[in-house]
C-alpha cells in the first residue's frame, strides 16, 4: 500500500484553515473559486517537477495539481471549503506517485466537501448558486475559467425566474493578496529557514570559487546545499555570472569561465518544501582581491544598500526604500566621476538609468516577486510589522545602454563591473530584521 507523504508541523491543517477563515469573512457574500497549477510542459510529453500556485497553497497546503478549491461563506456552516482532486486511482499513482484522492482532501485537509475534478463542470453551477458575487481570477485559468463563466451566465439566464444571481466577477486578488503580505509568525519561521539554507550556499560559493572554474560549478555548489538541506531547489533560476556577466540581470546561462581579477555575481535563493523563499545576492573578486575601481564601486553599492535596509521600519515605504539607495548610489557616482550633475536633478531626470536600471526591491513571500500591491492609487503602500522585503540595490557598467546626454562617457577601467548586494528583510515592531544576515558583505570579508 503507497504511504502518504510525511506531514511536518509547518503544513498543519489548522495553518491553513485559520487562512481560509480569514480570506472568508474578507469575501463578504462572494463565493470563490480558487484553482491550482496545472503540470508544465518541459518539452514534449517531460514536464516540469510540479510547482503549486502560491494563492492555491496559502489557502490549502494541498500539493498536487488539477485541483480547484471553493471557498463558499454563502454556504452553510461545514460546506463552506469544497475541494475538487484528483482521485486515486493505482495506474496514474504508479506512474505519477501518491494522490490523496477525496478521501485525503477531507480526512488531511480539512475540506468540508471533495469531489473528483472531472465533476467540476457538473457541480460548479449548484455550489456557486446563492452567492452574491464570484470571486475568481479571470486570465490566468485557461480550463477553470470558461466553466465559472457559464455558471454565472447560467445564473444570469435564470435570474428572472428565480430571483436571484451573482451581481458580478471580482478578483480576489486584492483581499488574498493582502493576506498574502502580512506574514504571520509561523511563514517568518519558514522564511527565516529559506534565508538561513540561502545564505550557508553563499558562504558556500564564496569558500569554492577561484579562476579556472565554470559558473555552473559554482551553481552546483550553491544548489547541492539547498537539496542537502531539504529545499526542493532554487526558488529561481541562479544567476552565476563571472565578470561582464554580471551587467545581464536575468543571466541564467551559467557557462562561462570565471577569469581572474573579475568579479563573481552569484544571485541565488532556495525554495523549501511549503515553497517559502530566499533570495540573496552576493558579489565577490574571483581571486580574492578587489582593484581599485572595483572596490570603489563595491563600497558604494554596500553603502547604499545599507543605508536602505538601516531605512526599513514601520511607516516607511518601498518606494522610501529605493529612493534611500538612490540618493547614496547617485551622490556617490558623481564623486566617482561617473555621472556629472547635481544629485537630486540626476534623480528626477533619470540620468543614472544606463548604470542602475531596476528597482531597489520587491515583497517576498510564497513568490520570489511576492504579490502585494506597492501603491495603493496615489499612496504607497506604508510598512507594516510582518511584511518581507528584498533590498537589493546594484551597478551594472558596461556600454549596452547608451550614455544620456551631457553625462561622461564611461572609460574602460570601469567596464564588465556588475554589482549587487541583496538581503531579505522582515519589518519588525521596532524597525526590521534582515533575515539573511549570515551571508557576509563587508569589503574585507570578501577577500581573502
Ligand atoms: N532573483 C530575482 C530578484 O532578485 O529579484
Ligand atoms: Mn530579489
Ligand atoms: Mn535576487
Amino acid at each position: 500500500m503507497p504511504t502518504s507523504p510525511a506531514l511536518d508541523a509547518l503544513t498543519q491543517p489548522a495553518v491553513f484553515a485559520q487562512r481560509r477563515a480569514r480570506f472568508l469573512e474578507g469575501l463578504g457574500g462572494a463565493a470563490a473559486v480558487i484553482p491550482a497549477a496545472p503540470l508544465a510542459v518541459h518539452h514534449a510529453d517531460c514536464e516540469w517537477p510540479f510547482r503549486q500556485n502560491s494563492d492555491f497553497w496559502y489557502l490549502t497546503g494541498f500539493d498536487e495539481p488539477d485541483a480547484v478549491a471553493l471557498l463558499l461563506p454563502h454556504r452553510p456552516e461545514g460546506e463552506r471549503f469544497v475541494l475538487f482532486v484528483q482521485p486515486r486511482e493505482a495506474t496514474s499513482e504508479v506512474w505519477h506517485g501518491f494522490r490523496w484522492g477525496t478521501e485525503g482532501a477531507v480526512e488531511r485537509f480539512g475540506a468540508d466537501l471533495a469531489h473528483p475534478i472531472e465533476q467540476l463542470p457538473q457541480r460548479l453551477a449548484d455550489y456557486l448558486k446563492g452567492a452574491d458575487g464570484i470571486a475568481f481570477r479571470v486570465g490566468k485559468h485557461p480550463k477553470v475559467e470558461p466553466l465559472v463563466i457559464a455558471a454565472w451566465a447560467g445564473q444570469l439566464d435564470r435570474a428572472p425566474r428565480n430571483g436571484h444571481a451573482a451581481l458580478g466577477l471580482v478578483a480576489p486578488d486584492a483581499l488574498l493578496h493582502e493576506l498574502r503580505l502580512r506574514k504571520q509568525p509561523e511563514e517568518l519561521e519558514r522564511l527565516r529557514e529559506a534565508a538561513r539554507i540561502s545564505a550557508e550556499a553563499h558562504e558556500l560559493a564564496r569558500q569554492v570559487a577561484r579562476p579556472g572554474l565554470s559558473e555552473r560549478q559554482v551553481q552546483a555548489v550553491i544548489e547541492q546545499h539547498f537539496l542537502e538541506q531539504g529545499a526542493r531547489g532554487p526558488a529561481y533560476g541562479s544567476i552565476v555570472a563571472g565578470g561582464d556577466n554580471a551587467c545581464v540581470l536575468h543571466y541564467t546561462a551559467n557557462n562561462a569561465v570565471l577569469n581572474g581579477g573579475e568579479l563573481l555575481l552569484i544571485d541565488a535563493g532556495c525554495s523549501l518544501s511549503d515553497y517559502y523563499n530566499g533570495d540573496i545576492t552576493r558579489t565577490f573578486p574571483v581571486d580574492g582581491r578587489f582593484t581599485g575601481e572595483q572596490r570603489a564601486l563595491y563600497e558604494l553599492v554596500l553603502a547604499a544598500q545599507e543605508a536602505a535596509v538601516a531605512a526599513v521600519a514601520p511607516g516607511f515605504t518601498a518606494e522610501g526604500v529605493h529612493e534611500t539607495a538612490l540618493r547614496v548610489l547617485v551622490a556617490g557616482l558623481v564623486e566617482l566621476g561617473l555621472l556629472v550633475g547635481e544629485r537630486d536633478g540626476l534623480i528626477e531626470q533619470g540620468a543614472y538609468r544606463h548604470l542602475y536600471m531596476h528597482r531597489t526591491g520587491h515583497w517576498l513571500g510564497l513568490d520570489v516577486h511576492d504579490v502585494g500591491a506597492y501603491r495603493l492609487g496615489e499612496h504607497h503602500v506604508t510598512l507594516e510589522p510582518g511584511m518581507v522585503l528584498t533590498v537589493e540595490p546594484g551597478l551594472y557598467v558596461s556600454d549596452r545602454l547608451p550614455v544620456p546626454e551631457g553625462q561622461p562617457a564611461v572609460a574602460e577601467r570601469w567596464k564588465g563591473i556588475g554589482i549587487r548586494i541583496e538581503d531579505d528583510v522582515a519589518v519588525s515592531e521596532r524597525g526590521h530584521e534582515v533575515l539573511t544576515a549570515a551571508a557576509l558583505k563587508a569589503t574585507s570579508a570578501m577577500e581573502r
